[in-house]
C-alpha cells in the first residue's frame, strides 16, 4: 500500500467512533479511561467481550459480530491501516458490537480490566520461529499470562494459523503448562470436527496459505 493510501486511512481512523487509538503514556501512566469499561463506555451493555489479538483488517471480528449480535467484539493490531478495513465495514454496515484499538499486544493488561474478557481469538500471528524471537511468539508463557490476568476463569483462547510450528509449540506448552486443550485440529478443512466458525470465516493472510494448499490448524484452550 502506498504511504499516501496509508496517511487517508490514518486520518479516517481519527474520525471512526468505533477506532480507539491510545498512545503508551495514556495506557501506562496513568489507569486508561476504558479500561475495565468498554461495555458500560462504548458498547452500552453487558454482553460478552471477545478480542481478536493481531487482527489485521479484522475479518474475524467483522464476521463473529454478525453473527453474534449479542457479544462485543474488539480487534486489535498495531498498524491501523490494516484494521481501517474492519472498521469501516462496521460503519458503512451498521454493526455496532465492533470497535478496534491501535496498541501493542504486550499492552494488553492496561486496556483491559481483570475478568473483563470472555474470549480471545488470535489470529495467524507471526510464528517468530527464530529462537532469539522467542519473546514476540503470541503464544510464549508471557503471553499466556497476560491473557490469564484479563480473561473470566472460564475464559478461552482460540489459536488460528498456517504454521506447523506454532500449532505444535503452543500446544507443547499448553501440556506441559498444565492448561486444558479443548480442541486441537491439524487440519481444519480436511479433518472432520472442526467447529463451523473455524471454516466459515478466512482472514487475509489465510486466503494467502490457501492459495499454497497449506493446512490451517486450530485450538481452543483455558489457560490454568
Ligand atoms: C500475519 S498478520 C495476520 C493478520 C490477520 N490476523 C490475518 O490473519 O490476516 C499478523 C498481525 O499481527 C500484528 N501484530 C504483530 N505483533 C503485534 C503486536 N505485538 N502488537 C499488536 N499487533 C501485532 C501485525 O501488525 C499483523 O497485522
Amino acid at each position: 500500500m502506498g504511504s499516501k493510501n496509508k496517511l487517508k486511512r490514518f486520518r479516517e481512523n481519527e474520525t471512526f467512533k468505533n477506532v480507539f487509538q491510545p498512545t503508551r503514556e495514556e495506557l501506562t501512566e496513568q489507569e486508561y479511561q476504558h479500561k475495565g469499561q468498554w461495555n458500560a463506555n462504548f458498547f452500552k451493555n453487558d454482553n460478552p467481550l471477545v478480542l481478536e489479538l493481531g487482527c489485521g483488517k479484522g475479518e474475524y471480528t467483522v464476521a463473529l459480530a454478525k453473527k453474534y449480535p449479542n457479544k462485543n467484539f474488539i480487534g486489535i493490531d498495531i498498524k491501523g491501516a490494516r484494521f481501517w478495513r474492519g472498521a469501516k465495514t462496521a460503519i458503512e454496515d451498521n454493526i455496532p458490537n465492533v470497535a478496534f484499538i491501535r496498541t501493542q499486544i504486550e499492552l494488553v493488561e492496561h486496556v483491559f480490566a481483570q475478568n473483563e474478557v470472555d474470549e480471545i481469538w488470535i489470529t495467524f500471528p507471526d510464528p517468530q520461529i527464530k529462537y532469539q524471537r522467542t519473546k514476540h511468539r503470541m503464544t510464549n508463557t508471557s503471553f499466556l499470562q497476560r491473557y490469564k490476568n484479563i480473561l473470566k476463569p472460564e475464559g478461552v483462547v482460540n489459536l488460528k494459523t498456517d504454521s506447523e510450528f506454532m500449532h505444535g509449540y503452543t500446544l507443547g506448552l499448553l501440556h506441559g503448562g498444565g492448561h486444558e486443550v479443548l480442541y486441537a485440529n491439524h487440519d481444519v478443512y480436511k479433518q472432520e470436527g472442526s467447529p463451523e466458525e473455524v471454516t466459515s470465516i478466512q482472514t487475509y493472510y489465510e486466503s494467502l496459505y490457501l492459495k499454497e494448499d497449506k493446512a490451517i490448524t486450530y485450538i481452543r484452550f483455558k489457560i490454568k
